[in-house]
């Protein structure tokens, strides 16, 4: 995969050998955050808020290129969720590491989350987020995985991916590689040596 890894600004060249391949190029995901920024700047533009609700750690870099596309007003807030620690199997059982500063009640709600694998952790954080009250609740995830079991509805959606680990913009193995600004397949034996 040497070919597809740029040189340049955000490279990390300590990761090149335990990638398969690059499945989303930097190109490719700022062009995708664009359009769904716009998308959403025109459903909301007659709302008189958007509250929107980051999930770390994942969505951290997500969140931050799409919120600063997104051109009607809006607050941001984050909650914290883990279900995978240092696996690459969910343990089925989500975690609130973090919760919300403030109640949402009667809010206009977007979630913005990085990645539906299982499904798990969105499922829970709707069913969450939905008994808080809000006037609207809606999702934005920028990728899936064909194995969402749960078919978890997304309002917004990035990208449909294969069932492989991925890395990169935000996403993890072991909290290593989120900074990378792509996203790629990480290689099986780096997590399966063990
Ligand atoms: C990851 C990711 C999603 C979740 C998706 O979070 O950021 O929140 O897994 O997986 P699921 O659809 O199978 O529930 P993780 O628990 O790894 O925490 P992190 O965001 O801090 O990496």
């Amino acid at each position: 995969m040497d070919e597809y890894v740029s040189k340049g600004e955000g490279t990390l060249s300590y990761a090149e050998s335990d990638l398969e391949r690059i499945l989303l190029s930097k190109e490719e995901i700022n062009a995708r955050v664009t359009e769904l920024a716009e998308q959403i700047s025109t459903d909301y533009a007659d709302y008189e808020s958007l509250y929107i609700i980051g999930i770390l750690k994942g969505a951290f870099i997500f969140l931050s290129d799409l919120a600063r596309k997104i051109t009607v007003p809006h607050k941001v807030d984050f909650m914290a969720l883990s279900s995978y620690g240092a696996s690459t199997e969910s343990s089925g059982e989500v975690r609130i590491i973090m919760d919300l500063r403030q109640p949402i009640v009667g809010e206009h709600v977007l979630i913005v989350e990085d990645i539906i694998d299982t499904g798990k952790t969105l499922h829970y954080l709707q069913r969450l987020l939905k008994g808080r009250k809000p006037a609207t609740l809606k999702t934005c995830v920028l990728v899936t995985k064909e194995r969402n079991s749960l078919d978890v509805a997304t309002d917004y959606l990035g990208f449909k991916i294969p069932n492989v680990w991925v890395v990169g913009y935000g996403l993890d193995y072991a909290d290593t590689y989120r900074t990378l600004p792509y996203i790629a397949e990480l290689k099986k034996e780096v997590y399966q040596s063990g």
